[in-house]
């Protein structure tokens, strides 16, 4: 079996080390995170750090690299506290990744990569109309990660839409269904399948599958 000790990836070129590390951890989300900026203009970009943090309160958290350069994204959840996250599916994982390029705060990201703007009820920021489920989400907190000077952004998920057909009676989302892609490294796009659905587990019984 290959083996990398610490030593190894200390002295891996950079670009190899970053696929290495951020493919070691397993499959990642893939979400577009909508924004406006104080002047209006519209922002969407690719994150794939958002994660569930809890259900009762409904929040999730997402890893916003270091404010070393300007983050559109960043300045413009400050700026209203508001932003939306906007599964990526299938379709759209070209136009996805495309909003990872460095964008200037006047450029919006849906007029560059012809995803569409779409605001439900009175939310004031932008979903991806492509999305098959949103989220429109209250930021809430940030924490400062000293160890790699990123952000640990919390908000506060006060908005689901998704089409009917893809919940089940318990409240579960079927993604495959949704075609909701996942990312592993930084620019590689897979399309998962429900292999089943578990029983709770608990300690003296099998757990069954209740598809
Ligand atoms: C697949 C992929 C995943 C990414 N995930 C993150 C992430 O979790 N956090 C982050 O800060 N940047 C992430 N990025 C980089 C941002 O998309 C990129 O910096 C973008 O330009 C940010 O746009 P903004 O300046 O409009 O906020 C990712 C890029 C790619 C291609």
């Amino acid at each position: 079996m290959k083996h990398f000790s610490k030593k190894d990836i200390d002295v891996l070129p950079s670009r190899k080390r970053a696929h290495l590390i951020n493919s070691s951890t397993g499959y990642k989300s893939a979400n577009l995170i909508g924004t406006k900026s104080k002047k209006g203009i519209s922002n969407l970009a690719i994150f794939s750090s958002v994660t569930h943090l809890s259900s009762n309160p409904p929040l999730l958290g997402f890893i916003l690299r270091p404010l070393a350069v300007t983050r559109n994204t960043y300045d413009n959840i400050k700026a209203n506290k508001l932003f939306t996250v906007n599964h990526v599916n299938q379709h759209i994982i070209k136009a996805a990744h495309q909003t990872s390029a460095k964008y200037d705060i006047g450029i919006s990201e849906f007029y560059e990569t012809g995803l569409s703007e779409e605001y439900l009820d009175d939310f004031p920021i932008p979903y991806a109309k492509e999305s098959a489920i949103k989220l429109g989400c209250k930021f809430v907190n940030e924490y400062f990660i000293h160890e790699n000077e990123c952000l640990l952004m919390i908000g506060a998920i006060e908005h689901i839409y998704l089409d009917d057909s893809i919940q089940s009676e318990d409240g579960w989302l079927n993604l495959e269904q949704a075609e909701t892609v996942s990312i592993s490294g930084l620019d590689s796009y897979s399309l998962p399948k429900v292999l089943d659905r578990l029983s709770y587990a608990e300690p003296e019984k099998k757990v069954d599958s209740i598809l």
